[in-house]
């Protein structure tokens, strides 16, 4: 299949593994850009630039294919060395970048000057206008359905997605909710040039992340995420647990005047204890609602072929046979 994503980025298939913190390591990301998509290792998880420079080697001893590094940009107090990051991106010769969390403006000179090609992950339109409009080569639009951030708007995708195809002339990926071959199909029918998974990719053989997880996620339903720190202005979408039970206590507790300080047992230093010890009740850790969506755990490279195989007898059969009259199409899945 080739969209102006798989173009854009050099890639076989229009599938995108958004930035995980802890999770985003050399072997998935490798592992995804072997199996034709775009993988991406998450900048910030590796402390310094220098270990960001190692992880870039290690990515590329394991792939020759294109992959990426996502620069998450926080609203943290002490701001992380953005410009030595780049310049790490840059020196390992990467050519993608996933920005996040705010706009890239001020990085955008020395990205563009890198070569680099910027996508940036947006939760409304208005943001992935201004993305546009600052030079970015690309979007990711991310549904209410997200794991992570979603933002505060509460727009999915279902709407979110033709919205951004009416509005924007770079070309942009589906991302929140994406799960297989189906979302894929919904996401190009909507203008989408490709799509973007996170929380999938996490249940995978290569995701370098403990057993734990993998299994709370193929255990979960849709119903089991939850909407954390709102009244901060920084939502995330997580799974539930006993730590994020307690922590929605608190802030039905203390309503408005919710002050970080009051929920740092359950937000401080989590991703760790759980992505690498697989203590699943050390506190918050983003979870998309499609997890309802997750019931096994293939390598990458089935998942991804397996996508690419149903999308395209959903389009060949499914879809062209509804156009030629044909219902008994209308029994099959995929
Ligand atoms: C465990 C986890 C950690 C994440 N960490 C980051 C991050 O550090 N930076 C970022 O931009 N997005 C992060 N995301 C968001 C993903 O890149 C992606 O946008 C999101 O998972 C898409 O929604 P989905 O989970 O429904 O596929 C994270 C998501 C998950 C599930």
């Amino acid at each position: 299949m080739k969209t102006a994503i798989t173009e854009l980025f050099g890639i076989q298939h229009p599938i995108i593994q958004g930035g995980m913190h802890f999770v985003g390591f050399a072997e998935l990301a490798s592992a995804v850009s072997n199996a034709g998509g775009l993988g991406i290792i998450t900048g910030l998880t590796q402390k310094t630039p220098e270990l960001l420079a190692k992880e870039i080697a290690r990515c590329r001893d394991m792939t020759d294919k294109p992959f990426g590094v996502n620069l998450t940009f926080l609203p943290t107090f002490a701001k992380p060395p953005y410009p030595e990051y780049i310049a790490a991106i840059k020196e390992g010769g990467v050519k993608a970048v996933e920005t996040a969390g705010r706009s890239p403006e001020e990085y955008m000179p020395a990205l563009k000057a890198a070569g680099i090609k910027v996508i940036h992950k947006c939760t409304s339109v208005r943001h992935s206008l201004k993305a546009e409009k600052i030079g970015c080569d690309a979007v990711s639009v991310d549904g209410f359905e997200c794991g992570g951030h979603p933002g505060e708007d509460d727009v999915p995708n279902m709407i979110l997605l033709p919205r951004a195809a009416d509005e924007l002339k770079i070309p942009f990926v589906a991302s929140g909710g994406m799960a297989d071959a189906r979302s894929l199909v919904a996401a190009l029918a909507m203008g989408a040039s490709g799509m973007n998974m996170g929380t999938r990719f996490m249940a995978t053989k290569e995701a370098p992340i403990h057993d734990n997880v993998k299994q709370a996620l193929v255990k979960a339903t849709e119903l089991d995420t939850r909407l954390i720190m709102r009244a901060l202005r920084n939502t995330e979408r997580v799974l539930r647990n006993d730590a994020v039970d307690r922590l929605v206590e608190i802030e039905k507790a203390k309503g408005k005047d919710l002050k970080i300080d009051d929920i740092m047992d359950q937000v401080a230093g989590v991703y760790p204890k759980v992505m690498i010890d697989g203590d699943m009740d050390a506190g918050a850790w983003s979870c998309g609602m499609m997890v309802g969506l997750i019931n096994d755990i293939p390598t990458v490279k089935e998942l991804i072929d397996r996508i690419m195989r149903d999308a395209e007898r959903i389009i060949r059969g499914r879809l062209t046979g509804f156009l030629d009259g044909n219902i008994a199409v209308d029994a099959r899945v995929a």
